[in-house]
């Protein structure tokens, strides 16, 4: 009898003791792959966005990206820390085809399609887009959860990153250049938007010709061209670089992108 109950104990200890550790390898190996799983997808979203134009060490471009957030408290990673990323990857221009947005992404890349430069099209813009990373003190693993959210801390690693990205794909642009504004926002230009606080005072003067305004309403309905919070943008401008404004429905802006060809003749 006793020697049966102490075989029905160590079964159950070792059936115990299996599950554990069966759980505890899933979990682990669950960790590990997520991390590499991002690792992985930068790498080969690196590769496919470069192929075609230039050939570029992927895997440098990674090394570059992790050492700004690895290893740190996750609200202590300044825009600066992207400086050697973005020296080994810099936006590359494209002439009268800089596209800038605030408020409405979705419309500005409907929009964009093959013709317009936005940040989102730009190689790192591209392979970050809509991801959250991270690191951690003292640890050199890169973690795609558990981050710190957008306004929860300044220095976050995806906010900075996006700062940083931003100031320089708007110190680069060249020539004619657009923003797509929300005009049905109380102040479609805002001060505090990325837009508004970091691209349009990195624009370089002796590079943009131009920056036109697009308001885009829903059927004409919100704001218009002489809006108070237009008039803190043109201030904001240096003023070589010369403001135009015009309103466009987000239909129109639709339809007309339906109908453009190759030559991307502009839909404002
Ligand atoms: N919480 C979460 N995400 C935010 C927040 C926030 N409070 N504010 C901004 N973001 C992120 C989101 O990913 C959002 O889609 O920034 C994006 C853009 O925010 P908007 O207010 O719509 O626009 P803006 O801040 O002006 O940034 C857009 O910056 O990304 C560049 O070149 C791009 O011109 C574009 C501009």
């Amino acid at each position: 009898m006793v020697k049966r109950c102490v075989l029905v104990v160590c079964g159950c200890t070792i059936a115990v003791l299996v599950v554990v550790l069966v759980v505890f390898l899933v979990v682990v190996l669950c960790k590990n792959n997520t991390n590499n799983n991002f690792k992985d997808t930068f790498i080969h979203d690196c590769e496919e966005m470069t192929a075609e134009v230039h050939s570029t060490d992927c895997v440098g471009v990674w090394s570059a990206f992790e050492q700004a957030y690895v290893g740190r408290d996750p609200c202590q990673v300044p825009p600066e820390a992207y400086d050697p990323l973005l020296s080994v990857a810099p936006p590359l221009p494209k002439r009268n085809k800089m596209l800038f947005w605030s408020g409405i992404k979705e419309m500005a890349h409907q929009l964009a399609g093959d013709c317009y430069k936005t940040l989102e099209t730009t190689m790192l813009g591209s392979v970050l887009d809509e991801k959250t990373w991270c690191g951690k003190k003292g640890s050199n693993e890169t973690f795609t959860s558990g981050c710190p959210g957008w306004t929860e801390c300044e220095n976050n690693p995806v906010r900075s990153f996006w700062s940083r990205a931003s100031a320089e794909f708007a110190a680069v642009a060249c020539g004619d250049a657009a923003v797509l504004l929300d005009g049905s926002r109380d102040t479609p230009f805002s001060p505090t938007s990325i837009f508004g606080s970091i691209e349009v005072k990195n624009f370089t003067p002796d590079l943009m010709k131009s920056l036109t305004v697009v308001l885009v309403t829903k059927d004409n309905v919100g704001a218009n061209c002489t809006d108070e919070s237009l008039k803190n943008l043109q201030k904001e401008l240096t003023p070589s670089i010369k403001y135009i404004c015009t309103e466009k429905t987000e239909s129109e802006l639709l339809t007309c992108k339906k109908k453009q060809d190759k030559s991307c003749v502009p839909c404002w």
